[in-house]
C-alpha cells in the first residue's frame, strides 16, 4: 500500500500573554532549543513530507526560527488572532494541495515525541475523519475536556464553555490534533466563533465532524508528553520533564552521570563513549564531548568542543568558540573563550584564555590572562606548542609567543616573544639587607617619645 502522504501545521502565532515576556511564547526555551524547534524537530523525525508554520504579524523572529531548524518549512502569517482554527485556515492554500493526512501540532506542546504522532495518524488511515491526542493532567485547568460516548469522541468542551459536570471530565484535549485531508477544509469552514472568547475553536472540529456522520476518536498519552506551555511555571515543568529524558539518554548511551539530577543538558549535547560527567555540572547549547573526557563539577559550558580524554573543572567555564584537543586539561576558575587549546596543552589554574590559539602542551600558568579586548576591538594571542607561560602573566593580545618560549611569571607581555626564547616583563627586585631591623627600632624609638610625652 503507498504511504499516506501528511502535511503537519504548526499554530506559533499566539503572543503568549500569560508569559508576560517581550519574547514571542514559542521562542522561549526548554533544554537551551525553542518551543518551536522542539515541535519542528518531533515532526522531522516522524518524517512527515510538508511542514507548514502559522505566525503571527510583526513575527519575522518566529519564521526565522522555523527557516534555521526546518528550511523547507512554509511559513503563514495569520493577520488577526481568531483562534486555533482560524490559525489552522491561514494555511488553507498548504491544505488545498490535499495531502491523506492534516496534522495540526500547537507550538506550545514541545514534549511531543515524533512516534505518538504516527499513532495519531493511524485511525484515518482506517476511516476515521479525527483523531485527538489525549491526556489525563493532574490539573485539568485551561484544557478542553473531550466528551466521550463510549470510544467515540463527540465534542471537546473548553474549559470557559463547559458545564460545571463538563468540567468534572478528566480526559482532555493535548492539542494536537489529526485530520484526514479530504475533509479538512469542510469541516473547518463551518467552524463559527460562537462561545465565551468569541473565537474559532479548532475544538469545534469534532462535535461538527460528528454533525456531518464522520468519525473522531481519542488516542491518550501520558501527561508530560503534552504539557501545554502558557506561563513559565509550565515552563519550568517542561524543562523538568526535558532534564528527565536528557539525562536518561546520555546514560543509556553509556555516559557516566555520577548525580544525573544535578546535571543539566541542551537537546543537542553531544557525548562520546567513557564520559564521566561529575555533580553540578551545566551544559549549555551547541557542546560536543568526546571519549574519555571528564567534565568535573560545577563546570558551566558553552559552545564548546571537549577532545578525546580532555579533563574540564572543577569550577571551568568554556564560553561558545572553546575547542579543547586531546587530552587538553582545563583546571579550576579558568575560563575560555573562542580559543583552540591544542592536544595536551594545559591551564591549569585561574587563568582568562580568550581569543587564543594554545599549542599542543604548552603550560599556561596560574593566573595567566590574555588581555585580548583594546577598549574597541579584541585582538588575538597565539601560543606556540611547547611554550610555558609562568604565572600571573599578562599576554597583551596581538601578540605571538613563539613555540618552546618561557614567559617569566608576572610578565606583562606587549611584544612577540621568538621561538625558544626567554621573555621577562617586569620590575627588577630589589633587595636592602638589615633594612626590616632598621625599620623597626625605628618605630620603637617613636613609641617611647609617644610614652614620654604622657
Ligand atoms: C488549547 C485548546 C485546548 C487544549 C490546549 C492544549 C483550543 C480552542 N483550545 O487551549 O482544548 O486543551 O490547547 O494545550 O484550541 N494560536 C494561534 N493563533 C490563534 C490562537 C492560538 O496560532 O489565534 C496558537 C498559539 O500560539 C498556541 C496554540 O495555538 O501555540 C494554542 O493556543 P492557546 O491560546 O495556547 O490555547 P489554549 O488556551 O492553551
Ligand atoms: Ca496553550
Amino acid at each position: 500500500m503507498k504511504a499516506r502522504s501528511c502535511l503537519a501545521i504548526v499554530l506559533a502565532a499566539g503572543e503568549g500573554t500569560r508569559m508576560r515576556s517581550a519574547l514571542p511564547k514559542v521562542l522561549h526555551a526548554v533544554a537551551g532549543r525553542s518551543l518551536l524547534a522542539h515541535v519542528l524537530g518531533a515532526i522531522a523525525d516522524a518524517k512527515i513530507g510538508n511542514t507548514a508554520v502559522v505566525v503571527g504579524p510583526r513575527q519575522e523572529s518566529v519564521a526565522a526560527e522555523a527557516e534555521r531548524f526546518m528550511p523547507g518549512a512554509e511559513c503563514f502569517v495569520q493577520r488577526t488572532r481568531r483562534g486555533t482554527a482560524h490559525a489552522v485556515l491561514a494555511a488553507k492554500s498548504a491544505i488545498e494541495r490535499g495531502a491523506d493526512d492534516i496534522l495540526v501540532i500547537y507550538g506550545d506542546t514541545p514534549m511531543i515525541m515524533a512516534d505518538t504522532l504516527k499513532r495519531l495518524r493511524a485511525p484515518l488511515a482506517t476511516g476515521a475523519a479525527i483523531a485527538v491526542l489525549a491526556f489525563r493532567p493532574t490539573d485539568p485547568a485551561g484544557y478542553g475536556r473531550l466528551v466521550m460516548a463510549g470510544k467515540k469522541l463527540v465534542a471537546i468542551r473548553e474549559e470557559a464553555d463547559a458545564s460545571a459536570r463538563e468540567k468534572k471530565i478528566e480526559l482532555c484535549n493535548g492539542g494536537i490534533v489529526a485530520m484526514a485531508g479530504a475533509r479538512a477544509l469542510a469541516i473547518l469552514q463551518r467552524i463559527g466563533d460562537s462561545n465565551r472568547k468569541g473565537e474559532f475553536y479548532l475544538t469545534d472540529a469534532v462535535e461538527i465532524a460528528n454533525g456531518m456522520k464522520l468519525n473522531a476518536v481519542a488516542i491518550e498519552v501520558e501527561e508530560d508528553e503534552v504539557r501545554g506551555i502558557n506561563n513559565k511555571s509550565q515552563l519550568a515543568e517542561a524543562e523538568t520533564v526535558a532534564q528527565q529524558r536528557l539525562r536518561k539518554a546520555a546514560l543509556d548511551a553509556g555516559v557516566t552521570l555520577v548525580a544525573p539530577e544535578t546535571v543539566f543538558l541542551s537537546a543537542d549535547t553531544k557525548f562520546g563513549k567513557d564520559v564521566v560527567v561529575e555533580p553540578y555540572v551545566v551544559f549549555g547549547a551547541k557542546v560536543t564531548v568526546e571519549d574519555d573526557a571528564v567534565i568535573h563539577s560545577f563546570s558551566h559550558l558553552v559552545g564548546a568542543q571537549i577532545g578525546k580524554g580532555a579533563s574540564v573543572g572543577p569550577y571551568a567555564r568554556l564560553r561558545p568558540g572553546t575547542r579543547l584537543g586531546a587530552g587538553a586539561r582545563i583546571g579550576n576558575f579558568v575560563e575560555v573563550k573562542e580559543s583552540t587549546i591544542d592536544a595536551g596543552a594545559k591551564a591549569n589554574h585561574l587563568s582568562y584564555i580568550g581569543d587564543a590559539s594554545v599549542g599542543a602542551n604548552a603550560n599556561v600558568g596560574a593566573g595567566t590572562i590574555t588581555c585580548n579586548y583594546g577598549g574597541a576591538e579584541k585582538h588575538r594571542t597565539t601560543i606556540g606548542k611547547d611554550a610555558f607561560i609562568g604565572s600571573n602573566s599578562a599576554l597583551v593580545a596581538p601578540v605571538v609567543i613563539g613555540a618552546g618560549a618561557y614567559i617569566g611569571s608576572g610578565s606583562v607581555i606587549t611584544k612577540d616573544v621568538p621561538a625558544g626564547a626567554l621573555a621577562l616583563a617586569r620590575g627588577r627586585q630589589v633587595v636592602k639587607e638589615g633594612w626590616a631591623a632598621r625599620l623597626r627600632s625605628l618605630k620603637s624609638l617613636g613609641k617611647k617619645k609617644a610614652h614620654s610625652r604622657d
